[in-house]
């Protein structure tokens, strides 16, 4: 079996509460300027998606630090010598974010960064890069675990980092709702009976192709064209339909009910959209969706949509007890489900 055998994350040090965009203004998609106050869009924004502020890192930083601290916390917390490893895959949106300037750098990858400042010498341990939106880091830990059964590696670093302060259109609302964040997991070969038990993945890339893109801000005077973007409520459309069917499929592998599952580790996007997924889940095996009282952590309040970190950061929040009363025991069974731009979406049932 696959089992996680070490956790990290990091939380930026910069905390942005939603007050300090009290005074943006901001623009809709066609250019007309929001004449709303400010608290009363920022105040709109909080009873819509449940944020209250998010992390930003320091703007003379680019990705590359936080990624390698997250990892070191990992490797250290799975006990392993940095050389133990014999995979690392990191997942991202925009490649390294370059200090001061509106640009992302993907060559070299990031995995190579990142396995340079660990100073692997290994050089059998393979460092490549996954791009598949949110979902990216549940996917490179179903990669590693593929990797991890078909004899490939014993130990596999898996990192999400996310540094969307610097993709962020300062004329949109809907910048409010990302934040940055970095998180870590290695994954690793054990013959005990517990670990990664079954996974699913679709991806539908058809009609919501353009729910999440990167484009031009909405102020027509603000130059470059690689600002996030989306189409909020395709999104939601896409995530309350097609991620309480993918937590079927995994489950359906495990052949287990959703009333097995002792908790779900949902990406966060917004606190009612996690809600409704909790709640079409629900319908889907007509129980009452009072059933997942307590099992759905959020993080989404303090951190934001972090994308490819939301998953991992929450998780080694809750293994090493810091996220309120939420706590994984020995013999728990966790259900992981992501969702992003494409639209792509997936989830993982885990045995500890
Ligand atoms: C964006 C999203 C929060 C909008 O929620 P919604 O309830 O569908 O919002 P609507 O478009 O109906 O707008 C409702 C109100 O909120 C306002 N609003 C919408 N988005 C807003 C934002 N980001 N900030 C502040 N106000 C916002 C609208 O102006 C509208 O105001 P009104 O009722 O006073 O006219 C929601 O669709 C969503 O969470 N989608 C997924 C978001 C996501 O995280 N995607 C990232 C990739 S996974």
């Amino acid at each position: 079996m696959t089992i996680i055998k070490g956790t990290g994350s990091v939380l930026p040090e910069t905390v942005v509460p939603n007050s300090k965009f009290d005074d943006h203004i901001f623009y809709d998609k066609d250019g007309v300027r929001n004449d709303r106050p400010g608290e009363e869009i920022t105040a709109k924004l909080e009873a819509i998606t449940g944020i209250r502020e998010r992390r930003y890192v320091p703007m003379d930083q680019d990705s590359r630090p936080l990624m390698t601290e997250a990892a070191r916390l990992a490797v250290a917390d799975a006990g392993l010598g940095l050389n133990d490893l014999d995979g690392i895959i990191v997942t991202h949106n925009a490649g390294n974010i370059l200090i001061g300037e509106h640009a992302f750098h993907t060559v070299p990858n990031m995995a190579a960064y990142l396995k340079n400042a660990l100073e692997i010498t290994n050089h059998e341990c393979f460092a490549y890069d996954i791009l598949f939106a949110c979902p990216g880091w549940l996917q490179a830990v179903i990669q590693a675990h593929q990797a991890i059964e078909c004899g490939d590696a014993e130990n596999v670093l898996v990192v999400g980092i996310e540094i969307a302060s610097r993709m962020l259109d300062p004329h949109d609302v809907d910048s409010m709702i990302l934040g940055d964040g970095c998180g870590a997991a290695v994954f690793s070969r054990s013959p005990k009976d517990e670990g990664v038990v079954s996974h699913a993945t679709f991806s539908h890339a058809n009609k919501d192709i353009d729910a999440i893109y990167l484009g031009r801000s909405n102020n027509e005077d603000v130059p470059g064209s690689c600002w996030f973007k989306m189409n909020g409520k395709e999104v939601y459309r896409y995530a309350t339909t097609w991620v309480p069917q993918v937590i079927k499929k995994a489950l359906d592998k495990a052949k287990l009910s959703v009333s097995e599952v002792d908790m779900f580790l949902f990406h966060q996007a917004n606190e009612k959209l996690n809600q409704a997924i909790a709640n079409n889940l629900a319908h889907l095996y007509e129980i009452a969706a009072e059933s997942f009282l307590g099992k759905l952590p959020m993080t989404i309040q303090f951190l934001g949509n972090t994308s490819v970190a939301t998953i991992p950061t929450m998780l080694d929040l809750i293994l090493k007890k810091k996220l309120g009363e939420y706590e994984i025991s020995k013999g728990n069974t966790v259900v992981m489900a992501s969702v992003g731009a494409g639209m792509h979406c997936n989830a993982l049932v885990y045995k500890f």
